[in-house]
Order: C-alpha cells, then sequence, then structure tokens
C-alpha cells in the first residue's frame, strides 16, 4: 500500500520535485551515524555547532564499513553516517535468514536470544562505541544527568544501606561506586563490553572492589554468585515452585536513548527486572519515565536542511551532466533514488537540537509513560498510536497562538509584533523520575523513597547530551494576530526493521484555525489537510 504524503498549502520543497513518500520507507534502511546517545548524530545538521570535530572523526573512524569476509552470510558491519544495511533473501528450502540485520530472529535486539551473526553485527554497530572511554567521558560530563543519578542514590542511601543492587550497563562504573558509597552490602556491575576492565579499576581506585563485583557480560546471559553470596529471594515468595533468582533489591541504570527509547536498551532493563528484581520490595532506578512532544519553533534549522537539501540536487543535476558530457554514460537513472537518499536524510530524519525554552510554542504533552516496575517487553517496543495497548498513547491536541507564546520571542529576536515564529516543527523530549513504586503491589511493600529525584531533558532543563529530537515540517505554519492554530495528531514510534534499536516516528497532524476567544467547538475559520511524515531517528 502507499499513502502519498498529503502538503501543506503553499509552494514548497516537495511540490517542487513531485515527490511522495510511500508508507515503505517507513521501514527503509535507514542512516545511522553512531548509536550512542551522545550529540554527535547527524554530522551535516551539527555542522553549524561544530564544538567536537574530533569526536566527529573518531566516529567516522570508528563506523567504518568493514565487510566481513569470511563470512559472506551478510554480518552487517556499519555504518558511516549514510550508510545502510543490505536486506537479505529468503530461501524456500532452509528456514528463512533473520529478516533484520541488527535484530534476533524475532526482531529483538540481539543480546537476548539473537544468532551468533546478529549479536556480531549488534556488537560493531552498537556496543564498539560504547567501549570506549571518550564516550563514557561524554555521559560523565553531562550535569543534568549526573546530578540526577548522584541525588537518586545518595539522597537515598537509607534505602540503599545493607541491600543488594545490580547496576545495568555499568560503564565506567559511577553508578556502582555511589551505590556502594551510599552503603550497599552488595553490588552487582554489569557490563557487556570491554568497559568492565575499566570499571574494575575504578572499583579499586575508590575502594569500593569488596562491595562491587563487576561482571562482563550481556545482563541476558549472566548469572549471580547465588550461593557464595548469600543471596536469597523476599519472604513468600516460591516463583510459582522455580529455582528463585530474584534476590536484587535495587537495579540502577542509565539505560535512556534520544526520545527516551532509541537504542532499546529498555528490553534489556525489563529482562534483568523480571529475572533479578525481588517482585514486591524491589526498586527500579529510575522508576518512571515519561515522553514529551511539544509544538516548537526552530525556522533557521529548518530552513537550513532544506537549503543543504536544495543544494544536494542542484549538485546531483550537475553531476549527471558532466559525467554525460565527460565521460558519455548517463547516470540520471538514478536520480530518483539519490534523491530519495537524500530526503530522508535532510528532510526526514529528527535533528538532535538544544531548545531555547521560548522556543516551545505550547504546553509540552505526553506521549507515552512508562512505569518500570510493571512495563513490557511489548510496550517498550515504541508507541502505538491511537487505540494502541497505551490507551491515549502517542496522541497530541494542541493550542497555539502568537498572543500566548511566540510574542516575546518575535521581541527578542528584534522583529515587530507582527512578525511571530510560525511553527517549524514538533519536539520531543524524556523526563525521569526516581521515586517509591507506584504500582500496587510495589506501592503495598517496597521502600519508600524519601528524597525523589528528577531528570529533565527537555529545553527548560538546559543542556544535557540527549537534547530533543525536532521533527521539521515540509512547510512551516504561520501563527496569526488574533487567531489560534490547534495542531491535532499522533506520533507513532516503531523500531526499525533492520535494526532493532533504532526507531522510525510517523507524524500525522492536521491544523485548523478560529478565532481567538472561540471555543475549540466554535466556528473555524480554516481546516487544514491530513499531513502524514514518516522521520527516521539517527
Ligand atoms: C548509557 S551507558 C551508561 C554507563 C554508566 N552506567 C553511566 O551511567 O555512566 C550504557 C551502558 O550499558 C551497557 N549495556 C547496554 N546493554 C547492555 C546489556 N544488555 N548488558 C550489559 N551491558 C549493557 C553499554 O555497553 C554501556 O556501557
Amino acid at each position: 500500500m502507499h499513502l502519498s504524503l498529503k502538503r501543506l498549502s503553499s509552494v514548497n520543497i516537495f511540490s517542487l520535485i513531485g515527490v511522495a513518500v510511500t508508507v515503505s520507507s517507513f521501514h527503509k534502511p535507514i542512516a545511522v551515524s553512531s548509536f550512542l546517545h551522545l550529540p554527535n548524530q547527524q554530522y551535516h545538521h551539527r555542522r553549524n555547532y561544530n564544538k567536537n570535530r574530533t569526536l566527529k572523526n573518531t566516529l567516522k573512524k570508528m563506523t567504518s564499513v568493514e565487510e566481513d569476509t569470511n563470512n559472506n552470510n551478510d554480518v552487517v558491519v556499519e555504518t558511516t553516517s549514510r550508510t545502510t544495511t543490505t536486506p537479505t533473501t529468503n530461501n524456500n528450502l532452509q528456514p528463512p535468514p533473520p529478516p533484520f540485520a541488527n535484530a534476533s530472529e524475532s526482531g529483538e535486539i540481539p543480546s537476548f536470544n539473537g544468532s551468533a551473526k546478529a549479536k556480531a553485527t549488534d556488537f560493531a554497530n552498537y556496543f564498539c562505541s560504547y567501549a570506549q572511554l571518550y564516550h563514557q567521558k561524554q555521559m560523565l560530563a553531562d550535569h543534568n544527568r549526573m546530578a540526577a543519578y548522584h541525588a537518586a542514590i545518595m539522597g537515598n542511601s537509607e534505602a540503599f544501606k545493607d541491600k543488594v543492587v545490580m547496576d545495568v550497563g555499568t560503564g565506567s562504573g559511577i553508578l556502582a561506586v555511589w551505590a556502594a558509597q551510599a552503603g550497599a552490602r552488595k553490588v552487582y556491575a554489569v557490563e557487556y563490553t570491554d568497559m568492565a576492565k575499566h570499571a574494575r579499576s575504578v572499583m579499586e581506585a575508590n575502594g569500593v572492589s569488596d562491595i562491587v563485583t563487576v561482571i562482563q557480560g550481556a545482563v541476558e546471559d549472566i548469572e549471580l554468585p547465588y550461593d557464595t553470596d548469600s543471596l536469597e529471594p523476599e519472604d513468600g515468595n516460591n516463583n510459582d515452585g522455580e529455582k528463585d533468582n530474584r534476590v536484587v533489591d535495587i537495579i540502577i541504570s542509565e539505560w535512556m536513548g534520544y526520545f527516551l527509547l532509541r537504542e532499546s536498551m529498555l528490553d534489556s532493563l525489563i529482562r534483568a527486572r523480571d529475572k533479578f528484581l525481588k517482585p514486591k520490595q524491589g526498586l527500579m532506578l529510575p522508576s518512571h519515565s515519561t515522553m514529551y512532544i511539544a509544538p516548537v519553533t526552530d525556522e533557521e534549522e529548518r530552513r537550513m536542511c532544506q537549503r543543504e537539501y536544495s543544494s544536494a540536487m542542484g549538485d546531483w543535476t550537475e553531476f549527471v551532466e558532466t559525467t554525460r558530457s565527460t565521460y558519455g554514460v548517463n547516470m540520471g537513472v538514478l536520480g530518483p533514488e539519490f534523491e530519495r537518499e537524500q530526503k530522508e536524510y535532510y528532510l526526514l530524519s529528527s535533528r538532535w537540537t538544544e531548545l531555547h525554552p521560548e522556543s516551545v510554542l505550547g504546553e509540552p504533552q505526553i506521549l507515552k509513560e512508562v512505569d518500570m516496575h510493571t512495563c513490557t517487553l511489548s510496550e517498550a517496543r515504541g508507541i502505538t498510536a491511537a487505540g494502541g495497548i497505551g490507551g491515549d498513547d502517542g496522541l497530541f491536541d494542541f493550542d497555539v497562538s502568537p498572543e500566548s507564546t511566540g510574542d516575546t520571542l518575535a521581541h527578542a529576536k528584534g522583529g515587530s509584533p507582527t512578525d511571530y515564529p510560525p511553527v517549524s516543527g514538533f519536539a520531543g523530549w524524556f523526563t525521569a523520575d526516581f521515586k517509591s513504586r507506584t504500582d500496587p503491589v510495589g506501592a503495598t511493600h517496597a521502600p519508600t523513597l524519601r528524597n525523589p529525584a528528577f531528570l529533565s531533558t527537555g529545553p527548560e532543563a538546559g543542556y544535557t547530551h540527549w537534547g530533543q529530537q525536532t521533527f521539521h515540517l515540509p512547510t512551516s505554519i504561520p501563527l496569526l494576530r488574533g487567531e489560534v492554530t490547534r495542531l491535532k495528531g499522533s506520533l507513532e514510534m516503531t523500531r526499525s526493521r533492520e535494526n532493532a534499536r533504532l526507531y522510525n516516528c510517523r507524524i500525522r497532524y492536521n491544523t485548523s484555525r478560529r478565532k481567538a476567544g472561540e471555543g475549540r467547538d466554535g466556528a473555524t475559520l480554516m481546516k487544514g489537510e491530513d499531513v502524514e511524515n514518516v522521520y527516521q531517528i539517527p
């Protein structure tokens, strides 16, 4: 089935080139820079910021394409920011090969139940970056992040005292050190990559290696030393007659990716929780997380992306002509595919942004809430808008007017009062709470956290390495004096077929305008067409 991209009114870049976005693009191989939730994605976009060329170059080197020559079975070791995976083919005589290059046979992240090939691909694409101190340091230098985790652990030392703690994905080990300092009896610091070796040194250097045991492996695969460390399940819990391995009091982890779900590490947390955490008394930290969306103005960036796209297409036209006139070969046949690539890259990829709070044009709305104590693997897969398991998950409905929001921004930018900033797109981000359990079982049995902590990656919170993901619209939506513009729609977020750690977002919306003071049920001045765009989160 092909769905045409419905356009906003007025001339836009799509109408000039006559491109239609199809549903299949939702599942196209997607461009990847690095899987890390570090502000290094989208090289072109970041060129203007360009605070860190070294990082860029390091990543380029680390992610260059390496064909696995010993295995022509297409282990996909990618990628530069522009490389895509190779589709596999079906063979009737043998069981079908995994449909995804960087996923288990059932489409999950390969650290659980993935074939050796899928695991190797996942390591090359995802884990290998986390094995670099350079990248661990980027996260350690994010003070919003650090302060929230520090407050959550050290500010609740009574909850940690004499407890068994697991740090899922310990990296350089910082959270495990804090857990030990907060009084934990035993801390298991689990890390898949060789960063585990550095974490051991950190434990030694900080005098906590008698409390913290660093275990190198995927949390999905490891076992704990139940007998040696006298690890006991909670009272009266027999786990239906099975040996009960759920002996951990607190799981701490920093697992969140761009727009919360990217990297899909939440799956590992759910598996760790179900395998190791005491079901009634156990605490997950963070305990809850929330995804937000808001309409934003970000015209400079939006227009820059469009200019770069136009420039790339102009360059292509010249290239085709030069190749024809100089070498006698017509490459024009490849134009549509080149155009698709460029469009995906410049126009249909979300952008890492550090938005000014005043760029936010409407009260942010919740897209999805995750309770870490009850969240299921199916919920972790994404956001199914409108009628999905999550009820209202993924729906938004904004009223935006220049008087209530953009006026001050126009003045700040030196514009006239009628020069209101338009809506350039939608931005998404997340918050994380470190608080007591709210699910019925946990609220009754689990210890109360006396000093809840909070982390926001929204524009109001200042810099975090997660920033916000901004989805630019093909054309901006002007805001008119004395009028309210309503933006009603949905955001659906699904894993990329080729790579279970990456996501695509389908944003559908509709605009309508009414006089200020008129209620939502009142007269409408204008109702726009339904618009649908599918973006990659690179
Ligand atoms: C975002 S980093 C956080 C590092 C550290 N906890 C911190 O806060 O600075 C996530 C870490 O989890 C590790 N990791 C991801 N999935 C894992 C898994 N399934 N098992 C073990 N480690 C994992 C990664 O290698 C990475 O070092």
